[in-house]
């Protein structure tokens, strides 16, 4: 691929055509802010906090939609570009509920970052306030459009990656806000609720409603594994705090799924300490399921394979696996039921 070479903050860098400002400058280590921009989306240049300045280039572009071009000389830091950062901030927290004390995003906020790092204040602009009601009517994650900064990446992401569609912007102005056709509820749309939206949103508008006071972000451990619901294999990410997972977000470098996931994987996975979870083998006696060791069970079951093998024939038997199973474990299992049972009759859930 062609390269081109620009300067930026006095470094020199090749990148490959293409590339934008704001990448060229990340690929670099040096940081510009961004709201309305994530990596897994097309940039629309919404937020215009990631302005820069461009030589022989009038005003001060948005660096995540402006493409480096060679010879580009390019400035993120000067003090005009931190005044006009600082000004959308402000503009941006005037209507802000400023509840950082108890937001659940705090510590994993954007916004809230930024203006820490630009010194906002929240009293420059007197803006009028929304006053929305919490959109609580979905099982998995509550909406909060007082919060709302309107970057898009919440539609965006549901046009882009999941291809839904749900979500769009309502009203105009002032009143402009995300939400399904028609401002309608979630519940009455046809939401899936894989959480995407909720993966990218950058403050506390949406937020998932099993993990509300349960653990900051700064005290939450990632642990890497893989989604055990099928057999697509997604990379998942166990949220942690004190040795109980209170969520699952994926995992960025996770080659199948990166950070989006369905909403089994997402929010399913309150099973891991239900306390109607089958630890142990069940048998039925007398009509009653009671519990077993491995042993015994294990025992009964190939008891009762060789029982109707002998009766029956080996066809008699048929095998399902699951694709909850590793490849591992369910290439076994053919070979049992071929090589053992001696039978064909196995088949997949997942074989269409
Ligand atoms: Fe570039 Fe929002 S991040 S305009």
């Amino acid at each position: 691929m062609a390269l081109v070479t620009v300067t930026i903050d006095g470094l020199t860098v090749q990148v490959p055509e293409g590339t934008s400002v704001l990448d060229a400058a990340r690929s670099i280590g040096i940081n510009i802010p961004a709201l309305c921009h994530d990596p897994d989306l097309i940039p629309v240049g919404a937020c215009r906090l990631c302005v820069v300045e461009v030589e022989n280039m009038r005003n001060l572009p948005a660096s995540c939609v402006t493409i480096c071009t060679e010879g580009m000389v390019i400035r993120t830091n000067t003090p005009q570009i931190k005044e006009a950062r600082k000004t959308i901030l402000e503009l941006l927290v005037a209507n802000h509920p400023l509840d950082c004390l108890t937001c659940e995003k705090s510590g994993d906020c954007l916004l809230q970052e930024y203006c820490y790092e630009y010194g906002v204040k929240s009293d420059i602009f007197k803006g009028e306030q929304h006053d929305y009601p919490l959109e609580d009517d979905n099982p998995f994650y509550i909406r909060d459009m007082n919060k709302c900064i309107v970057c898009g990446r919440c539609i965006r992401t549901c046009e882009e990656v999941v291809g839904r569609n749900i979500l769009d912007f309502s009203y105009r102005g002032f009143k402009t806000k995300p939400g399904p056709f028609m401002d309608t509820t979630m519940s009455a749309s046809d939401c899936v609720y894989c959480g995407s939206c909720v993966t990218v949103c950058p403050v506390g508008a949406l937020v998932e409603k099993e993990r509300i006071g349960k653990g900051r972000h700064w005290e939450i451990e990632k642990v890497k594994t893989v989604c055990p619901y099928c057999g697509t294999g997604c990379t998942i990410d166990l949220n942690v705090k004190d040795g109980k997972v209170i969520g699952v977000t994926g995992n960025p470098d996770g080659d199948v799924n990166g950070r989006f996931l369905c909403v089994k994987g997402r929010f399913g996975y309150e099973f891991i300490d239900s306390d109607q979870r089958l630890k142990k083998p069940l048998i039925k006696k007398d009509g009653e399921f009671v519990e077993a060791s491995w042993d015994e069970a294990t025992s009964l079951v190939a008891s009762k394979l060789q029982e109707n093998k002998e009766k029956n024939g080996p066809d008699s038997t048929a095998v399902l696996s699951s694709a909850r199973c590793t490849n591992e474990e369910n290439y076994l299992l053919s070979k049992f039921t071929r090589a053992v049972i001696g039978t064909n009759n196995i088949d997949h859930c997942a074989r269409l």
